[in-house]
């Protein structure tokens, strides 16, 4: 092999205001399997990523919990953090945008671009919120389409019929955050110069940077001709003050990818033999990858690659684009449970199930990758259960019943071990080339070949005749050298796997070069199970347990501010028609009790008056004793569509207040009305 090479890699920066989900987990498993294949290789690969913490969006959010964003950002970090370590995804540092190293690097560039003449500065008009006292960002507007008269719209675009417009065009514009009528208000913003750049941009973009399809779209977009971007937010906002701008901020996209260079400087005060500099200098010789998904190509392909060009530095070697996840041919969706949590999914599955499936299927496209359960269970089992795995638990209890656990000193198949070694460096080139997909099929194919031969040899029927002995002994060997070659290959993607593999094999940590090396007469320690086929019924309860953190957020009301009356603004206007339509009752609590399995829910057994109804509600953090609710009145909603759950059946709702957690307050009429009233 040739001198190591230097690589720096990055994933997209989650944000710090929600829950990882496999859609995410496509990007970060995708990096990750790359990244330990830079490793496998020999070469010197750093992986780094950070939680996107800042930003409006996290500001309102920490203020809903009643808590200050760093404490919330703090506690998404530790969820992220422990989401991808169980997903085996190995960061050599996971920091936060919210830090010293991202200010200062902010700042830096910043500066630099202005002294460059980089920035503008120009007077924008917006709409404010008078009663928050912030500008609102066009999702934080809401109001009636222009088009088609649809309420409850966004401020840029209509979810009923398409159209797009300015927020001006939105007819009775109101803030989404407070229920006020905005107003509009000038202030002065901060561009930075993109056109500068074109040029650069057009060269950068076909110089093999990108993927083909990436480099089109873009090559659109320069034809269309760059606008200066806006990167400046008025106070309040949840970022980094603009140096010499009291009362301006970052836009939170100008220095999230600043993050990537923040936490590899944080990781390099640990680790002194990296040195910031060399990886992001002008002329460096490292290489720089970013992996993103399709929504976030513009600020990767442009203004990332001018801010650093305008700052002195280099530009990424390469980004790398993915499609999106869909789950049996659909968009994650909340009500069919395939909205699914990485958290729920480990309650339920072993992470390199969906390892390996997403190898299977990721190409170097942009695509959208389909998670197609059935699918899933099928490859799955067959692939890793019943082609790898199988091979040792074929051969392991000869060499161990035979031969005390010794692997004799005879290659009974070197055509099929040469061809392994011969295959290698496709499927190098492959992992190489982030087509996953190439690479798993063409180790299935050689797991393949190692079946058929151990099949044709038949070292079970051979080891009940008299004399064969050895010749058993000389095949069981060479499967398990075919089996470590596969481990090798596959160990990118199946890290577990391997670890527990290479402990079996009585081998220290297996690396590519490995490949070209056979055990003989060599001692292997006991066979355990390395991986076990996946029970279809475990996926059903995932299923069931992401539409149960629907239910669970559902039940509950929206939560509160900082324990005053209400930060939740008031919904859309309907017609007196549209509330007559709910059928609410008044309802008597029979029976309340625990429900097996279920975190967040209590089984509701309800006196309707003439007839008795079952509901799940997402209550239970709330009535740690369910048997104090029985004998209670309530209110439910009777003709709620009935809800399939993985416990039973929930046939409506029943209501009510309260952030959550230990404060949830079910509603209760006065006392006198009877089940069964209608509450009108
Ligand atoms: N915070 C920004 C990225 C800043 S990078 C300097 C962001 N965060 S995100 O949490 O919304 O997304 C993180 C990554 O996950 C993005 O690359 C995004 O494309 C990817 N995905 C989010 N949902 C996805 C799917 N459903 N499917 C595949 N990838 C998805 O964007
Ligand atoms: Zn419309």
């Amino acid at each position: 092999m040739s001198e190591a090479r230097q690589i720096l890699v990055t994933s997209a920066l989650p944000y710090a205001n929600g829950s990882i989900h496999l859609g995410h987990m496509l990007e970060y498993i995708q990096t990750d399997m790359w990244v330990r294949f830079q490793k496998l290789r020999g070469n010197q690969c750093i992986y780094v990523c950070a939680d996107d913490a800042h930003g409006s969006a996290i500001m309102l959010r920490a203020e809903k919990e009643g808590i200050t964003p760093e404490q919330l950002i703090a506690n998404v970090q530790a969820e992220h953090s422990a989401d991808f370590a169980d997903f085996l995804v190995n960061f050599d540092n996971f920091h936060s945008t919210h830090s010293d190293e991202n200010r200062e690097l902010s700042e830096m560039i910043y500066t630099r671009l202005r002294d460059a003449g980089h920035i503008a500065t120009r007077s924008v008009t917006q709409y404010f919120d008078p009663e928050k006292g912030m500008f609102l960002a066009d999702r934080f507007i809401k109001g009636t389409c222009p088009k088609c008269a649809a309420e409850d719209q966004y401020g840029d675009n209509c979810e009923k019929c398409g159209a797009t417009y300015e927020p001006t065009e939105l007819k009775n514009p109101r803030s989404a955050i407070s229920g006020a009528t905005p107003v509009l208000r000038d202030s002065k913003h901060f561009f930075f110069k993109l056109p500068d750049f074109e040029a650069m941009l057009k060269e950068w973009t076909r110089s093999g940077s990108l993927q083909d399809s990436v480099a089109n779209k873009i090559a659109e977009w320069l034809d269309g001709g760059l606008h200066e971007w806006d990167i400046s937010r008025d106070a309040p906002y949840f970022g980094f003050e603009i140096p010499d701008e009291p009362g301006k901020y970052f836009y939170v996209w100008l220095d999230a990818p600043i993050g990537y260079m923040a936490s590899f400087k944080n990781l390099c005060a640990r680790r002194p033999e990296l040195d910031f500099d060399a990886f992001w200098k002008k002329d460096s010789t490292t290489e720089l990858y970013h992996f993103i998904g399709k929504d976030i190509i513009n600020f990767h392909t442009l203004f990332w690659p001018a801010m650093l060009e305008g700052a002195g530095l280099r530009k990424p070697t390469a980004v790398a684009v993915h499609g999106y996840l869909t789950v049996n041919g659909q968009k994650m969706s909340k009500s069919r449970g395939t909205f699914i949590k990485a958290r729920t999914y480990l309650e339920h599955l072993n992470p390199e199930y969906l390892r390996y499936y997403y190898a299977a299927k990721l190409g170097r496209g942009v695509d959208d990758l389909d998670l197609n359960l059935e699918d899933f269970v099928q490859k799955v089992n067959s692939d890793l259960v019943g082609k790898v795995v199988n091979i040792a638990s074929r051969c392991a209890g000869f060499i161990h019943k035979g031969n005390g656990g010794l692997m004799v000193d005879r290659n009974a198949a070197p055509e099929l071990t040469d061809a392994f070694q011969t295959a290698a460096p496709s499927i190098a080139e492959a992992y190489e080339n982030r087509d996953f997909a190439r690479a798993m099929r063409e180790i299935m194919a050689l797991a393949d070949r190692a079946n058929a031969w151990i099949a044709d040899k038949a070292p079970w029927a051979l080891n009940k005749q008299e004399g064969m002995q050895d010749e058993v002994q000389a095949i069981c060997a060479t499967g398990i050298n075919l089996f470590r070659q596969l481990v090798i290959l596959l160990k990118p993607v199946l890290p577990n796997l391997a670890a527990d593999a290479e402990r079996f094999l009585n081998v220290e940590p297996l690396v590519w070069t490995d490949l070209q090396t056979l055990l003989t007469n060599h001692q292997l320690n006991a066979f355990t199970p390395l991986l076990t086929r996946i029970e279809p019924a475990k996926i059903e309860a995932m299923i069931e347990s992401s539409k149960e953190d629907l239910a669970s957020t559902e039940t509950v009301a929206q939560p509160t501010g900082n324990g005053e009356l209400t930060k939740e603004p008031i919904a859309a206007e309907i017609t007196f028609d549209a509330f007559a339509a709910v059928d609410l009752r008044i309802a008597l609590i029979e029976k309340c009790e625990f429900v097996e399995g279920a975190d967040k829910l209590l089984r509701l057994t309800l006196d309707i008056g003439d007839a008795k109804r079952n509901v799940f509600s997402g209550i239970k953090s709330a009535y740690p004793d369910p048997s104090k609710l029985e004998g209670r009145l309530t209110l439910y909603v009777a003709n709620l569509a009935a809800r399939k759950m993985k416990f039973g059946v929930s046939e409506g709702m029943v209501l009510a207040a309260g952030p959550g957690g230990e404060e949830i307050y079910l509603l209760s009429p006065d006392s006198g009305a009877k089940p069964g009233q209608r509450v009108k």
